[in-house]
Parts: structure tokens; sequence; C-alpha cells
């Protein structure tokens, strides 16, 4: 009989007894006390209730030196299976710390390599993760190449199905790469660590004295690197976060996007945006007032929040459809796009196009910032990917200039020219080849030189300017944008827009795949 199935003495229940708590009592307590969950408690508040299959749950390593061959608990380390997010099908595998660190061997590669194969099949996201010592060091050159093997699928599944990466305890070394590749990284404060070298080596080798936290901890990440998409408080919140992004994406590149049923309605009017944008072209506002404005319920799923706050980017659903926000934040270094914007709107406007996720531009940019730290940090190859994004994205694409859309940034935010489908301008809106002051001062230099009063005449040429060229009629007039509207009718045009576009088809031409400037 099946349930009385032996290796050594054991009974298939007793097997998987022993599986449950591989790592012993012991090693439980030890995880809960760092204020850690286990890999089997992630699961159970990540997925439906009930919902999990495990596979591979009596999988053994293979090793026969350095002791291990006395030490071979059920599953090696890592919990792997499918299961499902709001009753949609995902695949998971989440390191098991309570076992050998949950430090990678083979085999363990071996258990998640198969789950990302069959998700690929049946076009379902993975979910990883991560808490993890790293190489197994008793594996060697066995352990780097699984972690070779799991770069890989990474990599082949970009694109194809959304991979999410939740890293909940340390992450060092070569293994940072695999989270780096997904779609997005969500980490929790004062519990993950990732780095390539970790304290110990940096202070050998730069003098530099570094905490873990300062050093790869989820603020860093979050605010300085980007590499992190999201800083949660704590691993629940982490673990509602992954969820929450589930819900706006299809589950894989052939479908679309979830469509929900919305109450709030499409035609709803935003008379506060009418007075939202200041008289003064150089006075703030928050960009994110004119996006929870315009989204169903106010509803915005912010991404990198606290990174490269000069663009703003993240999920919302428009008509109960997920569409992808992108801003410029005049709030934040006046909104000008700088290296890290355009790489993070770069990413955004391609995660969004491969998902089938219509974007959503709204245009306050000034130009790109100047610099000697931009121009020297490569502004000219990392603004060219924001360029090249929207211009390769074939999903509908719908922009409205909020205010200033100057020189190659207005280009640059999905503008008509690089095949935006629907491009709408408030009536103050300027659109320009630069600011009216940096114009005159170029045009009229000798005028304003030789002057009586150099700052009057300053003022009376700028204001021609203003009137002449920093205005939505000339590029209405060429039809570079669609329509003039009112900032009230803002939510009304943009769910129409989406509506007429529902079955754009558009394509690039033939390739084995562009060249980016990386
Ligand atoms: C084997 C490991 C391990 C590893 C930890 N353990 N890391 N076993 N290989 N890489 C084991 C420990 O022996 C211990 O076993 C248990 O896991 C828990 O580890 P502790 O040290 O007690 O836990 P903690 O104090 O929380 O420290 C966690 C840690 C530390 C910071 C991760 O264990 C550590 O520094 N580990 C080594 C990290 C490392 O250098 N890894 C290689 C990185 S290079 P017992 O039996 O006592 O419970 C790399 C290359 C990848 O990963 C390349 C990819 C291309």
């Amino acid at each position: 009989m099946a349930e009385s199935l032996q290796t050594g003495a054991a009974t298939l229940e007793e097997m998987r007894k022993e599986a449950l708590h591989a790592g012993g009592a012991e090693r439980i307590e030890k995880q809960h006390a760092k204020g850690k969950l286990t890999a089997r408690e992630r699961l159970d508040l990540f997925l439906d209730n009930g919902s999990f299959t495990e596979l591979d749950m009596f999988v053994r390593h293979r090793l026969h030196d350095f002791g291990m061959q006395d030490n071979r608990p059920y599953g090696d380390g890592v919990v792997t299976g499918y299961g499902t997010v709001d009753g949609r099908k995902v695949f998971v595998f989440a390191h098991d710390f309570t076992v050998f660190g949950g430090s990678l061997s083979e085999t363990f590669s071996k258990k998640i390599c198969k789950v990302m194969d069959m998700a690929m099949k049946v076009g379902a996201p993975i979910i990883g993760f991560n808490d993890s010592g790293g190489a197994r060091i008793q594996e060697g050159v066995v352990s780097l190449g699984g972690y070779a093997d799991i770069f890989l699928r990474n990599t082949l599944a970009s694109g194809v199905v959304p991979q999410i990466s939740l890293v909940l305890g340390p992450c060092a070394g070569g293994a940072v790469y695999s989270p780096a590749i997904t779609d997005f990284v969500i980490m929790v404060k004062n519990i993950s660590h990732m780095f390539v070298t970790g304290p110990g080596v940096v202070k050998t080798v730069t003098h530099e004295d570094v905490s873990f936290e300062e050093l790869g901890g989820a603020n860093t990440h979050a605010t300085k690197s980007g590499v992190a998409h999201f800083a949660a408080e704590d691993e629940v919140t982490a673990i509602k976060q992954a969820r929450q992004l589930l819900s706006y994406l299809p589950s894989n590149n052939l479908e679309s996007p979830p469509v929900v049923t919305s109450d709030d309605p499409p035609d709803r009017e935003l008379p506060d945006l009418d007075s939202l944008v200041p008289d003064n072209p150089n006075k703030a506002y928050d960009m994110r007032h004119v996006i929870h404005a315009i989204t169903d319920h106010g509803v915005f799923e912010e991404i990198h929040a606290d990174f490269a706050r000069n663009i703003v980017v993240g999920l919302a659903r428009m008509g109960g459809k997920s569409v992808g926000i992108i801003g410029n934040q005049p709030a934040h270094l006046a909104g000008a796009l700088d290296i890290d914007a355009s790489i993070k709107g770069a990413r955004f406007v391609r995660f969004c196009d491969a998902f089938n996720i219509p974007l959503i531009t709204l245009v306050d940019v000034p130009g790109f910032l100047p610099g000697t730290d931009q121009e020297w940090g490569g502004i000219i190859r990392h603004g060219a990917k924001l360029l090249y994004a929207y211009c390769e994205a074939t999903v509908p694409k719908i922009t409205v200039i909020i205010r200033k859309a100057y020189g190659g940034a207005y280009d640059v935010m999905s503008s008509k020219h690089i095949r935006s489908d629907i491009n709408l301008a408030w009536p103050n809106a300027e659109i320009a080849v630069m600011g009216s002051k940096g114009a005159v001062e170029i045009l009229w230099k000798r005028d304003i030189a030789d002057a009586q009063d150099p700052e009057a005449l300053t003022e009376r040429l700028s204001e021609e300017y203003r009137q002449k060229f920093a205005n939505p009629y000339v590029a209405a007039e060429h039809g570079f944008i669609d329509d003039i509207i009112a900032p009230r009718h803002t939510r009304s045009r943009l769910i129409d827009a989406l509506e007429m576009l529902t079955n754009k088809v558009d394509s690039n031409p033939a390739k084995k795949h562009g060249n980016i400037p990386l």
C-alpha cells in the first residue's frame, strides 16, 4: 500500500512530517527570532488558502563527502510547487533558510528549474522567495552551475511570464543576479540584504566601514541603487505587495491583463485639476495629484517610489483596465529627466509593453538635467534608453501634456512622432524647443546687452516668445496634438481613448532583437 511505502524504516507519512520540519525546531525558532517567517509560512501567506501543491518534497542532495552523507534532509533547502493567487495559477519557490542556510546545491537548483520550466510551458508567473547563504560551499562548481541554470531560465522567461522576487534574508554574491533579472524586487527593511561583496570584503578592498543595512539593505536599494522596486516594513506587507502586483498583470505575454468591473464612473469630472497647475511656470506641484484624480477610485500602485523621484511610474486601473502610468514629477528636480529617471522610466515602459499593458504618459518636463555629473555619467546613453523603449512599444500609448514639454524631452515622452496613438494637451501646455528665458537670451543676446533696461527687455521678449511658441496650439495645428482638453475632462478622455484602442495591433520589423543602448 502506498501509505506504507518504505525508505529505511520510515513510512510516507513519517517522511512528509520530516520534510515539513527539515531544518528542525531549533532552527525554525532561530528564524522566527530574527523576525523572519519560514519558507512554508511565506507560501501559506502568499497563496490562496489550501491551493499549494508541493513538488519534489523528497528530493535530497547527492554529496557523499564533507560529512554531508549523513545529513540529507528532505527537500534540500527549497520548497517548490504551484498554487493560485486570486484564483490564477502561479509557480513558486521559497528558499528554506533552516536547511543549510537555504544554500544552493545541484538538486536545489534542479527543483527551481523544474518549476520555472513548467511555468513557461503553461504560461504562469514565477514568484521566488529568496533567503539564502548563497552557493552551497560543499558543492563547489556544481552549485555555481546551478545558479547559471536559473539565470538562463530567468532570462528566457523575461517578457514571457511575469517574474517577481521577494528578497527576505541574505542574497549575496552572484546570487543577486537572479532577482536582478526578474521584473520586480521586493525587499523588507532591516531583514533583506543584497550585495555582490559584503561589508567585510568592502573594508578589505576599499577601507570603507559600512554596515550590512547601509551597504545592501532595503532602503539603500529602494532609494540609491534602484535594485529594489519596493521596501516593505515587514514580510507580511511584502507578500501582500506581490499579490497586489499580480492583480494588474496578465499571466503571460500572450494574454491581456485582467479587467475588473469598476463602479467609478468613467466620465467622472475632475474640477480640482482645473486649478492644480500654478500660473507661475517655475512653481512645482505634485504629479501624483493628477494620477490619483484620473485612476479608478484614486488607486495607484507606485513602483520605485523613492528612487529617481523626478519621474513617477506605477500601475493603476482606468475603467477597470490595467494601465501603466509614467509622469514627470515637477515636485522633484523640476521633473527634469536625468540618468536614473531615464533608466527607471525605460524599464517600466518595456515591462508594460512586454505584458500588453497600455501606457499613459503625463508630461511636464523642462528637458534633460544639465551638468558634468550627467554628461560624464552618460545621460546621452541612458536618456536614449527611455526614447528607445517608447519608440519600440506597440501597446496603446496615450499622452497628456500637462504643462511643459521642452526640447528633446518633448520627443522622448511619448510624442506623436514616436508612435503614440492619442496625444492630448491641457490649454496652458508649453511645447517649445526650450523655456522662454533661455530662448530669449540666445536669440536677442546683443539687443539685451545694448539695452538701457536689459531686464525689462528680457521680460517683454519672453512674454512675446511665450505667446508665440509656449502654447499647445502650434502643435495642434500640425496634428501633433489630437486635442486640447479641459483638465477636468482628463479621465473621461483617457478612458475613451483606451476603449478606442482596445484592439490595437502594431508591430516592429522582424529582427533577432534590437540593440537598446545599455
Ligand atoms: C553551506 C551554509 C552556507 C553556504 C550558510 N550555511 N551559508 N552552508 N553553504 N553558503 C549554513 C551554516 O553553516 C549554518 O548551518 C546555517 O547555514 C545558518 O547559517 P548561520 O551562519 O548560522 O546563519 P546567520 O548567522 O544568520 O548568517 C547567515 C549568513 C552566513 C550571513 C548567510 O551564513 C554566511 O555568511 N554564509 C556564507 C555566505 C557566503 O559567503 N556564501 C557564498 C557566497 S558566494 P547550521 O548547520 O549551523 O545551521 C555565492 C556565489 C554565487 O553565493 C555565485 C553565483 C554565480
